[in-house]
């Protein structure tokens, strides 16, 4: 496959440290195998997420010299909202520290307004898949988080376009099942994080906006990865090739009421986040009177006048078209070059990450012996390259039982940061990963020797079987 080149010089490096296989031994023995507790000073390549990870342009770092820190009505807010209208053509906008904190704000409110507007007793969320923390926060105010995307998502090695589509059936079907009064929102996640970054085709978000309309049932847009959604749009769907990224990325928006943004991805800055509400309703006065306990005034939100100034201009940077086609590029110039060497993927690749399919390279190790945890073990001592378990570690025990929940999927996630490595270094990762799972009958699997409460993940350790 064409190596992309990038479309960016480099102007300032971070060294990077090398070390020994001896070095990364001894490094995760003390992170109880568990690559989270890595000292990053211990990593060469970082493949844990593509969050907050991004480099930030000579012109977003600018922009930080230009931040307005007046607490209330910060010029630089009013920077940010001009870019986000200019891109979603929403009214209202509420900035936050990250898109944790929008969620924070808004799910309470929707549930509120679910019960003392359409009489509703029992709440629901329906996403094409809920990410962890927004699953967590409809799951801590009462609600129940349900997924629907299609089950072709699961099926990892037959080709689909649209692997992040919701099943409109099965949306339908839960609809009716939980009473259309009940389901607080219905939630829109572009690209769909937990498919492989697999993008929802403009027909589909148009299709379930049809359907929550029908029903009285307001949309969220999940907007971590929507520049990179919109570019797939571009390449995939018919009638898309020659209108531009923004236009596509306001088409989207018009299938949505609200939305609520993680900026660490597409817009490529450290930190950031925003609430968005198309039309002014009781609703955005009360997600903006949670924020101030919560998050900040209603201008700040959780942000520095700065960060807001590299946000906005994060917004634009984020939309290019050469910079996009470059960053999926690169994402699939490394699957492909996996897919060569005989290793097993969702494919086709998605916007920020390859997922690797652990269970199809360990079929030894069960699920409860953690492969897809093995897997990136075996890969970070082979290299020096962190990557993240996506399956049976993650997903945890059923709280009722205490019985580990099975995973449809055990999958390891080589995220890819924005702007930040060159395609040699994808050449690097390709090359390692091929030798691990070319030795992979010896890796082995592991067992917990601390295992937390919940979200063990984070900061469980482990013991080699
Ligand atoms: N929604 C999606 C689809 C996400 O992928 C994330 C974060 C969030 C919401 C939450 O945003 O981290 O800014 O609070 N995903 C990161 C990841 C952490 O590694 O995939 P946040």
């Amino acid at each position: 496959m064409k190596r992309i080149p990038e479309p960016f010089r480099i102007k300032m490096v971070e060294p990077i440290k090398m070390t020994s296989f001896e070095d990364r031994q001894k490094a995760l023995e003390a992170a109880g195998y568990n690559p989270f507790l890595l000292k990053s000073d211990d990593v060469y390549i970082d493949l844990l997420t593509d969050s907050g990870t991004g480099a930030m342009s000579d012109n977003q770092w600018a922009g930080l010299m230009m931040g307005d820190e007046a607490y209330a009505g910060s010029r630089n807010f009013y920077n940010l909202k001009a870019a986000m209208q200019h891109f979603f053509g929403y009214e209202y906008l509420i900035p936050t520290h990250q898109g944790r904190g929008a969620e924070q704000i808004l799910f309470p409110c929707l549930i509120r307004r679910m019960k003392e507007v359409r009489g509703g007793e029992n709440p629901v969320f329906i996403s094409n898949y809920h990410f962890d923390t927004t699953a967590a926060h409809v799951e801590l105010n009462g609600a129940k988080a349900i997924n629907v995307v299609t089950e072709k998502a699961f099926d990892t090695t037959t080709y689909y376009d649209w692997k992040g589509d919701f099943d409109l059936e099965k949306l339908e079907a839960t609809i009716k099942e939980h009473g259309a009064k009940n389901v607080a929102a219905i939630v829109t996640t572009v690209t769909c994080n937990s498919s492989g970054g697999q993008p929802i085709s403009m027909a589909n978000m148009c299709a379930v906006y049809e359907i929550a309309q029908k029903n009285d049932i307001p949309v969220v847009i999940d907007s971590a990865r929507y520049c990179e959604n919109a570019y797939f749009i571009k390449k995939r769907e018919q009638g898309y090739a020659d209108k531009s990224i923004t236009d596509i990325i306001r088409e989207m928006y018009s299938y949505g009421d609200m939305l609520t943004m993680s900026a660490k991805k597409d817009p490529m800055v450290n930190i950031g986040g925003m609430c968005a509400i198309r039309e002014k309703t009781e609703l955005f006065q009360a997600v903006q009177t949670l924020c101030v306990p919560l998050e900040g005034f209603v201008t700040y939100g959780g942000l520095a006048g700065r960060d807001m100034e590299a946000l906005a201009r994060g917004l634009y940077e984020g939309a290019d078209e050469h910079h996009l086609h470059y960053r999926i590029s690169q994402v699939e110039y490394l699957g492909e070059r996996l897919r060569a060497g005989g290793v097993p993927i969702q494919y086709p690749t998605g916007g920020h990450a390859v997922f690797v399919d652990a269970r199809k390279i360990l079929p030894h190790i069960p699920g409860d012996q953690f492969p897809a945890q093995a897997l990136c073990n075996a890969l970070y001592l082979e290299s020096g390259v962190r990557a993240v378990e996506i399956g049976s570690f993650l997903l945890g025990r059923d709280p009722a039982t205490g019985i580990q929940k099975e995973s449809p999927l055990e999958l390891m996630r080589l995220t890819i940061p924005r702007r930040v490595y060159t395609n040699d270094h994808m050449d690097y990762i390709a090359d390692a990963l091929i030798e691990v799972a070319k030795n992979a009958s010896s890796i082995k699997g592991f067992d917990f020797d601390y295992e937390p409460p919940v979200l063990r993940h984070f900061t469980a350790r482990l013991k080699p079987l």
